[in-house]
Order: C-alpha cells, then sequence, then structure tokens
C-alpha cells in the first residue's frame, strides 16, 4: 500500500521535478499535436517521460481515477507519485462517485463524465475546435483572420487556446459579471477581453460581437447558432460516452445547456444509438426558459443566457429538472471535499440535478452526469466565498 501524503518534492532530487516537468511539457505539446480532438492526459505519455529519466518504475497501480507510480531513481530514494486527474484509460473521462450522495440514493450508480480533462479544462475545447476546423475547411475563415465570438468565458478561454495554436488573432466580447479569472486566461493566452454591461445580458454580447465583427471584418464563430458546434458533439462527446458505455448499463443522461450544443449534439446520437436512455435537461430555477419560465439572473456561469439558442433541439430531452443557485454550489464543493473532483458551479448543478434524478429512479439505475469544468474558475465567485485565504489558526487553536 502507498502512502500518498507522503510525497513532499524537496525532499526528492532535482532530475526527479525534472522528469516530472517533462512529463507535464509532453503532455502539453500532445495536447497541441493531437488537436483533431481534445487530448485527454494519457498516463503512459507521463510514464514514458519517467521511463526515459533516470527513474524506475517499481509499481504501478491503476485506480478507476488515477495511476499511481511507484518509482527509484538513481539515489535509491523511494518515491510514490500519484498522478492525479489522469484517467485510467487515456480516453475515458468517467469517474464514479463514492461518497458525496446521501446513502439512500443509488450511489454507486452515480458517474460524472469530467471534462475538466480537456487540455484547457472545459468542454468548450471540444466546441472551439470544431467552429475553427470547420470555418477553415469551408474557407470563411481566412488565414491569420481575426476571431470573435461572444462567451461567459470558457468557449472565449477555449478559442483563445485553438486561435493561439492556429495562429489567429481572438477578441471575446463577456459580460462583466462572469468571473475575472476567465478575462485573464483569456489575455494570458494571447485573447483581447471587451466587457459588456451586466445589465445587457447574454443578449447584449453577442450584439456587440456582431457589430465589432461587422466594422472590422473579423470572424464571428457564433457559437449560439453554428451547427458545427452541436455537430461536434454528435462527433464526439457523444459516441465517447457510447464507446465508455458499450455492454453496460446507463439509464440516465444530465446535461445542462448554454448554447445547447453538448444537449443537443451528445443527445442526439445517444438516444439514435441507446432508445431508452434518458436524455436530462437540467436548468436554473429563476431562469427555466425551457420549463417555460421567464429569465432572471442566476449564479450558473455558462448555463441558460437569456435566449433559446438555434441550436439547441428541444426534442432531445426527455425530462427536464430545476435546480438552484445554493445547491449547486454546496454540492460543487461536497465532491471537492468528499471526491476530490474540482468542478465549477454548472458542474454542481448538473450534479444536483443528477441527485433529483436519482431520488425518482429506479434501484441501480445508471446515472452520468456532465461536468463541464473545473472550479479554479471559480475563486472570485461566490462558490469560494466561504473559502478562507488566511492562515486557519482558529482551527488550529481549537484542537
Ligand atoms: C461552465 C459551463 N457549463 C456548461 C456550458 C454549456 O455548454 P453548451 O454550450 O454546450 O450548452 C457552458 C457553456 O458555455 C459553460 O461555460
Amino acid at each position: 500500500m502507498l502512502n500518498l501524503n507522503s510525497f513532499d518534492a524537496s525532499r526528492y532530487p532535482l532530475w526527479l521535478m525534472v522528469g516530472l516537468l517533462m512529463a507535464s511539457s509532453q503532455l502539453a505539446s500532445a495536447a497541441q499535436a493531437s488537436i483533431d480532438r481534445p487530448f485527454i492526459g494519457a498516463a503512459d505519455i507521463v510514464v514514458r517521460a519517467l521511463e526515459s529519466s533516470a527513474i524506475t518504475i517499481k509499481e504501478r497501480a491503476d485506480t478507476d481515477r488515477f495511476v499511481i507510480l511507484y518509482a527509484e531513481g538513481e539515489a535509491q530514494q523511494s518515491v510514490a507519485i500519484t498522478l492525479f486527474a489522469l484517467p485510467q484509460q487515456s480516453d475515458r473521462m468517467t469517474v464514479t462517485v463514492n461518497s458525496a450522495s446521501p446513502a439512500d440514493q443509488h450511489f454507486d450508480h452515480q458517474l460524472l463524465q469530467v471534462e475538466a480533462f480537456n487540455p484547457l479544462s472545459s468542454v468548450k475545447d471540444r466546441l472551439a475546435y470544431a467552429v475553427i476546423k470547420d470555418a477553415l475547411d469551408k474557407g470563411t475563415l481566412a488565414p491569420g483572420q481575426t476571431v470573435i465570438e461572444a462567451t461567459s468565458g470558457n468557449t472565449g478561454i477555449a478559442l483563445a487556446m485553438v486561435c493561439a495554436v492556429m495562429g489567429h488573432p481572438f477578441v471575446a466580447t463577456m459580460a462583466e459579471s462572469f468571473s475575472v479569472e476567465r478575462r485573464k486566461i483569456m489575455r494570458a493566452l494571447g485573447a483581447k477581453v471587451i466587457l459588456t454591461p451586466a445589465a445587457e445580458r447574454g443578449s447584449g454580447m453577442v450584439k456587440r460581437a456582431e457589430e465589432l465583427a461587422a466594422k472590422h471584418n473579423w470572424f464571428l464563430t457564433r457559437q449560439f447558432e453554428n451547427p458545427a458546434n452541436p455537430a461536434y458533439h454528435a462527433n464526439t462527446t457523444g459516441p465517447e460516452i457510447l464507446r465508455d458505455f458499450a455492454g453496460e448499463r446507463l439509464d440516465y443522461w444530465v446535461s445542462g445547456w448554454g448554447t445547447g450544443g453538448t444537449l443537443s449534439g451528445a443527445g442526439r446520437v445517444m438516444k439514435a444509438a441507446r432508445p431508452d436512455l434518458k436524455v436530462v435537461a437540467t436548468e436554473p430555477e429563476q431562469a427555466a426558459l425551457l420549463s417555460g419560465g421567464d429569465w432572471s439572473p442566476h449564479k450558473i456561469q455558462g448555463w441558460t443566457p437569456d435566449f433559446i439558442p438555434s441550436v439547441l433541439d428541444r426534442e432531445v430531452a426527455d425530462m427536464i429538472v430545476t435546480i438552484n443557485d445554493e445547491e449547486s454550489m454546496a454540492n460543487a464543493l461536497k465532491i471537492a471535499q468528499q471526491e476530490g473532483i474540482f468542478t465549477g458551479i454548472s458542474g454542481g448543478a448538473t450534479l444536483t440535478a443528477a441527485l433529483k434524478v436519482a431520488d425518482q429512479a429506479e434501484a441501480g439505475s445508471v446515472i452520468l452526469a456532465m461536468l463541464p469544468d473545473t472550479a479554479e474558475r471559480y475563486m472570485s465567485t461566490p462558490l469560494f466565498a466561504d473559502i478562507n485565504e488566511g492562515s486557519d489558526d482558529e482551527w488550529l487553536d481549537s484542537l
């Protein structure tokens, strides 16, 4: 049994750290080299990188979520290395929930599709590559032409990455209500970010992107209307899940919607292949547009703008489940603290909807929930409001 808590980087020689850095830079370049589908960290690449350094892999333990390597180096110092967030199988993004839901729910059968495994840590990496490749193939995007999109952040971050790789300047228009870290990540990737007033909502940032595209002859990717968006999910996300669950039970698939690309594209092919599968759409209580409600501001960044996008195929959803901001944030923190799965507010929201489905579902049902991104994108938001920034002295004193 390996004691994972004993790994202390400062105790190990420099060459080991170089080995780990090499491994992570190989992951990064692999992410770009194999861009024709979003790259998912393959443990084998890290193992190869370690093997080519002076380290011998003594033991390798593959768990459902992690690959644990027990390695020994030249100095005969034993080290245990946990490669967090590397899925056991290089292309499976599904993890099992172990402890986050109450015992009376069908706990062993809650599964999470962790889209944070994508290179820039959200489901939107798929869309970004899809719309740029489609436009280049059709000739509607010229080499080197500036790209612009209206985004709640994840699409912008993903487009900033793809545009950096493919040599296009990128401009995002984004409502000022979305988290400040999103702006900074985009800018760090070389993009420009034009903020629009929160009061103008999602449609305000879309309008601004349209105006700027027309004025400067920039290419507008139109994520809310572009058929390449759901088409890519129909070609990748849906088939990946079908392959992962081939020969296995899968009763419900739960997804929120922002553009509706994931829900419509993946949902459509999954239903065609598995007619018994129930597709569950989830949306905020105070912006339950698919349920016929009115829109009012909510905290699930990336979900439910103040309009129903044209790429969203309403026929795909068999059920609609509403959730609220508080339960979504509570569940996002709960799976972080109980499962080590670090997802954003929309991930907590999808998990909340999945737990509501589990309440009603027949015993033994298998429910897969989409977790669109990572919690690191939410440090400045209410999700982290109660997370202490200072020293935990009070806690220490109470011991
Ligand atoms: C955090 C987050 N969750 C979910 C979604 C929704 O994905 P889709 O646009 O495919 O409906 C988005 C979209 O921006 C998002 O940023």
